[in-house]
């Protein structure tokens, strides 16, 4: 099975996806550790009471940003992941980790990228007048939700929207996107190739729709 580490922050709803896929049996892959900025959140919760190894470290308790990447990259590295998956990971990442995981991390953003990154990715979807938002899964490189996409899943905006009814309507999407994607993982069907997304030895020309 595909060893996973996932990165979050927050209620941990991609990763209980990851987990409800693995013990349905339809993802071939294992949690090998989960990794938190946040001791509170959701998802180191969701990770211990199935047992999984779950660290959080708090950025406070570090002299700076840098200190902190290493702690948390030294921890990921002695569960020897295949891959890194960011699933509401809110901290910027450091530039020598995302260099020494390239092709191997990637993270699920609330948007059609390339359009909306960053935060409030709904609040600028709404605002831009958009008729659709959705989600990405992408590679992680040195530029913030800059790197190469993989899949995306689209939703329709409609006029009685607000930021949480399209919020929850792309969070709905979010986690088949991110399952699938990684069942493409765990088949070692998609490989990075510089910045080109290979699936099944041919470079993406755009994001599979899923
Ligand atoms: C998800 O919507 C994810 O796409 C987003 O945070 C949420 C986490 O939800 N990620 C980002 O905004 C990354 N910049 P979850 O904790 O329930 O999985």
């Amino acid at each position: 099975p595909l060893r996973l580490a996932v990165l979050a922050s927050g209620r941990g709803s991609n990763l209980q996806a990851i987990l409800d896929a693995i013990g349905d049996g339809v993802l071939d892959a294992e949690v090998v550790g989960v990794f938190s900025d946040r001791p509170a959140s959701g998802a180191i919760e969701r990770a211990r009471r199935v047992g999984v190894p779950a660290v959080a470290l708090r950025p406070a308790e570090f002299t700076d940003r840098a200190d902190f990447d290493a702690a948390l990259f030294d921890a990921i590295a002695r569960v020897q992941p295949d891959i890194i998956v960011c699933a509401g990971y809110m901290r910027l990442l450091g530039a020598a980790q995302v260099e020494a995981w390239h092709g191997r991390m990637i993270n699920i953003h609330p948007s059609l990228l390339p359009l909306f990154k960053g935060l409030r990715t709904h609040e600028q979807a709404l605002a831009s007048g958009a008729l659709e938002h959705g989600a990405s899964v992408h590679f992680v490189t040195a530029e913030l939700d800059g790197g190469p996409v993989l899949a995306q899943a689209r939703v329709a905006v409609v006029p009685s929207d607000d930021t949480a009814s399209l919020a929850a309507r792309v969070l709905d999407r979010e986690h088949p996107l991110l399952v699938s994607a990684l069942q493409l993982f765990a088949a070692r069907r998609v490989r990075l190739d510089g910045s080109s997304v290979m699936v099944d030895g041919q470079p993406l020309s755009r994001p599979l729709q899923l």
